[in-house]
């Protein structure tokens, strides 16, 4: 069914959906594979697979995508982790020193910070996003891969909810903000523009309002020799650039992914920092 309406994928969705309906691995079902379903069951994997055809992703489905080879639970007000933003935690894990402290915002299902204390065990995060839902998923996710004791997590608006007093500054600030322009959001593809959440995706008008936060405002919670590294869409290397040294970063460099796509700007914060005269 899902193959005859053109789904690229159907028969791993369909192997997968059966598999969450049935409560079995990838190993059991193919074992199992010639055994009778009993109808409630049955009922069950049509249901699943009456959502995929509505266009909702398997992952979503099923609760659970994986990530920087972690798993992590999704609900409504989560964005599925694309592979995309692996880059930006393999550049994360380059950049922050021994027992370093990080910063993600709008961390979703936290799948940025907790990837990267689950590959650097002396690192410590905070990780803020406004939905108070998707920090209840990000904290189970946070449990579930042992990283808990290493995170807070911050209901609220970009550094916002972070404490004024003592101001407690950071090595390293990461942030996969909204970036489609709002009117970009409402032509794509209904896998994503009816599943994941609108305040994950929406950067307003010209898709660059967290951005313009963010690079505002981001070296005041830096350490002295502190870095930024923000995910980008493919064609705003140069304006989230700008963005960075208009607030004074050096460094200012954009980065691609494997397709070749223009996809995190790192900005180095060097105020503070000791240089010599040439
Ligand atoms: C593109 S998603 C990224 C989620 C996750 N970091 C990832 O890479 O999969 C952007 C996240 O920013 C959050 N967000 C949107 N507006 C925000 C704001 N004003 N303050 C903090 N977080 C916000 C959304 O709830 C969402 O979780």
């Amino acid at each position: 069914m899902l193959g005859r309406l053109g789904f690229e994928t159907a028969a791993l969705d369909a192997k997968l959906l059966t598999q969450h309906a049935l409560g079995l691995g990838a190993l059991e079902l193919a074992i199992r594979e010639n055994e009778p379903v009993d109808e409630a069951h049955a009922a069950d994997i049509a249901e699943l697979v009456r959502r995929r055809m509505t266009g909702e992703s398997v992952a979503r489905i099923i609760g659970v995508r994986e990530f920087y080879g972690l798993a992590f639970t999704l609900n409504s007000a989560t964005l599925e982790p694309r592979p995309e933003t692996e880059l930006l935690v393999d550049m994360a894990l380059g950049a922050l020193p021994a027992g370093g402290r990080l910063l993600d915002l709008g961390t979703g299902t936290g799948c940025i910070p907790i990837a990267v204390l689950a590959n650097q065990p002396d690192a410590m995060a905070v990780a803020v996003d406004l939905s108070a839902l998707a920090l209840a998923a990000a904290r189970e996710n946070a449990q579930r891969h042992g990283v808990g004791e290493r995170i807070s997590f911050l209901e609220g608006s970009w550094f916002e909810p972070l404490s004024p007093d003592g101001r407690e500054r950071f090595d390293l600030i990461v942030s996969n903000p909204p970036y489609i322009t709002s009117a970009v959001v409402e032509t794509l593809a209904s896998e994503v523009k009816d599943f994941d959440p609108r305040l994950a995706l929406d950067g307003g008008p010209d898709g660059l309002a967290p951005h313009r936060i963010i690079a505002a405002e981001a070296a005041a919670w830096l350490k002295p020799n502190g870095r930024v590294l923000v995910e980008i869409g493919y064609d705003q290397g140069a304006s989230v650039s700008a963005l960075f040294l208009e607030a004074g970063f050096d460094d200012v460099a954009v980065h691609r992914d494997l397709n070749g796509l223009d996809r995190v700007v790192s900005a180095h914060h060097l105020e503070g920092c000791e240089t010599t005269a040439l």
